[in-house]
């Protein structure tokens, strides 16, 4: 049977983002911006160039601005056209995604990124579709997800991007028990989610980047509570294993976790540097702090 293809995304936005308080105290985590772009539009320009064209925002509590983020402004681009901000507008007008493409849910509890993901459920339907954690910010030359979905051409059924950590940090992550690494790709016989560093099956860890079959929601759907007593995405795929592929996929790229402070910090002096515009005045900026 031939493969379905990728079209959809859901995108997880209803966590509380406690280690950025205050900042997130009214404002989403994912609103936060990289130089002048917020996280959730990087998000949604990485799996638009991956082919996505229906997007889901799994949102909570004082989230809206997110979902109005992609809607037209019109005073403001009626001011820009009076002012003859043309660039400007046009920046604006070309970020617009495509009449109806995005839809929210709502999670009205954070009870765990599994039990966000089951939210979506009537969006996925029967499709397979792709998850971006708008806080994992990933620089790639090919969008970290189009890499995902090429893998998930080639092997069908389940991808996850996967990167390897030092074992002292295996316990912050989803954890792949490897079948056969294959280098660019691991075939996946288990996961565990945030193991003891002792108990941990490998190195190699899932970052905020999936490829996953309509199947999982069934399996989230008996909202079995996981590590932190929360219903994890990663119980929910590791069900998975034995009646679907499986697979791991080392993306090129570099990743940076912009829910965590120092990943933020670093992100914004990376973005910088990578653009022409204020690439000479970070420089000089490190060299003042050096
Ligand atoms: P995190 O583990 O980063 O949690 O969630 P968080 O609440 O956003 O941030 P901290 O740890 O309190 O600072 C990973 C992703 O899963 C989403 C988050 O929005 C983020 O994109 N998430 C998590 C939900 O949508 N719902 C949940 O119940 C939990």
């Amino acid at each position: 049977m031939p493969l379905k293809p990728l079209k959809k995304a859901v995108l997880p936005v209803a966590g509380l983002g406690t280690r950025f308080l205050p900042a997130t105290k009214t404002m989403a985590k994912e609103m936060l911006p990289i130089v002048d772009k917020p996280l959730i539009q990087y998000a949604v320009e990485e799996a638009r160039a991956a082919g996505i064209e229906q997007f889901c925002f799994v949102t909570g509590r004082g989230k809206t601005m997110l979902v109005e983020h992609f809607d037209i402004a019109y005073e403001l681009e009626r001011t820009l056209a009076e002012r003859g901000k043309e660039k400007e507008l046009a920046a604006l007008r070309a970020d617009a995604p495509a009449p109806g493409s995005i839809m929210s849910v709502r999670q009205q509890v954070p009870m765990g990124l599994g039990h966000a993901i089951w939210c979506a459920r009537a969006f996925i339907a029967d499709d397979p579709f792709a998850i971006l954690l708008p806080d994992d910010l990933m620089q790639c030359d090919v969008s970290c997800t189009a890499q995902l979905a090429d893998a998930y051409r080639e092997t069908g059924g389940n991808v996850v991007a996967i990167e390897e950590v030092p074992r002292e940090r295996v316990n912050r992550y989803g954890v792949l028990d490897v079948a056969e690494d294959r280098g660019r790709l691991v075939s996946v016989k288990g996961l565990v989610e945030k193991p003891p560093i002792e108990k941990a099956p490998s190195n190699l860890t899932i970052i905020g980047r999936y490829v996953l079959m309509p199947e999982v929601i069934g399996h989230l759907a008996r909202m079995e509570k996981g590590a932190g007593g929360e219903v994890q995405l990663t119980d929910g795929m590791a069900k998975l294993i034995g009646t679907q592929p499986f697979h791991g996929l080392r993306y090129e790229g570099r990743r940076f976790d912009c829910g965590d402070k120092a990943g933020f910090l670093e992100a914004q002096v990376a973005y910088a540097l990578a653009r022409p515009d204020l690439a000479p005045a970070m420089r000089d900026i490190l060299k003042r702090y050096g």
